[in-house]
């Protein structure tokens, strides 16, 4: 094996951290934010030009690649990057989030979930090691353990229930997925809103001695204090020399506050989502493309981007296209998004090599608040 995966801490700018992560496919610089390619696809997205924007990583989704095409195929074909033709570093979820928020017909207990797929109805069943040998077949780089995430609100013996037994999956996660140097196993910290148990759980996982540590559970209907005060709560547990990934979010605020607070690694489906509907991120907040005051107005979303769907598309055109339920609409808006949120995380990756994080979080705060013009 020429690299093992290795987190390399850079420099640090108050809480926010500047780090690398180093494995057989290439590095991740960090803060990263990995587009989110759930089927097998970024939505709308050629890869190169994913990989221009200077994406160094992206996710894949256990679920739905193994309703479709299935995980043994993927690997008959030779493997998800093969398929793809993504060669870096691909991260994948481990089910169970999906599980929860798209399947019908589930049971859950100690040895997994079942399920009924959103496919074709058939039933499934995964455990965590299903999960982690899913992950392997289909050649991931970074495997998360498979968990259980409670919505919020939620009763705290639900909580603390789904929190232990994540806990006691992670221990067979670790051991399904063994001694592997070029990739990784992440475990997930779940406990919902609960301080003391996202720091019982942060401790059970620190014991696990894991590659990384997701932070679970979050974004998923409490208000962006609570997220920020369970991240100020679970951070200071975890190990300082592992990677620290906040799943499924967010907006770029919630990227730049999450950073504030120690978070190395992010993923949405936010500025692909969003673009197709017509939602646009930019340095000036937030822009609905389909507002008719863009009906004619020749500027582009922004004249010193150097992504073209930025910077050489009227918002005039975008506006009839999005309008027009036109395919380019979409792609060119999820470009745009994606461009931006790639240009806010070097800003961020910039910023704390400079030591000037503060300053930086102080003018993009100001910018995004003066709003679009
Ligand atoms: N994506 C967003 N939140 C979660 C979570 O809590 N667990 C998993 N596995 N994936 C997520």
């Amino acid at each position: 094996m020429s690299q093992a995966f290795q987190f390399q801490l850079k420099n640090t700018d108050g809480k926010a951290r500047l780090g690398q992560i180093s494995m057989p496919r290439g590095e991740i610089r960090t803060p990263a934010f990995m587009p989110v390619g759930t089927v097998g696809t970024v939505k709308a997205m050629y890869l190169d030009q994913v990989r221009d924007l200077g994406a160094d990583i992206i996710l894949g989704n256990t679920y739905h690649l193994m309703l479709r095409p299935g995980a043994e195929r993927v690997a008959r074909l030779g493997g998800l990057h093969n398929l793809i033709r993504w060669e870096k570093p691909i991260l994948t979820d481990s089910g169970g989030f999906q599980v929860m928020s798209l399947s019908g017909l589930r049971k859950l207990d100690e040895q997994g979930v079942t399920f009924k797929s959103h496919v074709d109805g058939s039933l499934h069943h995964m455990s965590p090691e299903r999960s982690i040998e899913i992950q392997g077949l289909l050649d991931s780089d970074i495997q998360m353990q498979l968990d259980e995430c409670v919505a919020l609100p939620a009763e705290r013996k639900e909580i603390e229930r789904a929190m232990e037994m994540s806990v006691r999956w992670a221990e067979r996660c670790k051991v399904a997925f063994g001694n592997q140097p070029g990739k990784a196993m992440f475990g997930i910290v779940q406990g919902g809103d609960q301080p003391d148990l996202r720091i019982r759980s942060a401790e059970a996982l620190k014991a696990l001695d894991l590659k990384g540590y997701a932070i679970g559970g979050l974004a998923v209907g409490e208000p962006q204090a609570v997220m920020l005060q369970m991240l100020e709560t679970t951070l200071p547990v975890l190990p300082n020399e592992k990677p620290r990934y906040l799943m499924g979010v967010g907006t770029p605020e919630d990227i730049l506050k999450s950073v504030a607070v120690g978070v190395d690694m992010f993923d949405c489906v936010m500025p692909t989502r969003s673009g197709r509907h017509g939602l646009a991120f930019t340095r000036r907040g937030k822009v609905n493309i389909r507002n008719a005051r863009h009906a004619e107005d020749m500027r582009p979303l922004d004249e010193a981007s150097s992504c073209p769907a930025s910077r050489d598309y009227s918002r005039a055109y975008l506006h009839h296209l999005v309008r027009s339920n036109e395919a380019l609409g979409g792609m060119l808006l999820s470009w745009h998004n994606l461009a931006y949120y790639q240009e806010l995380m070097q800003g961020i990756r910039a910023a704390i090599a400079e030591n000037r994080f503060a300053d930086f979080y102080a003018e993009t705060m100001e910018n995004w608040a003066r709003g679009d013009i």
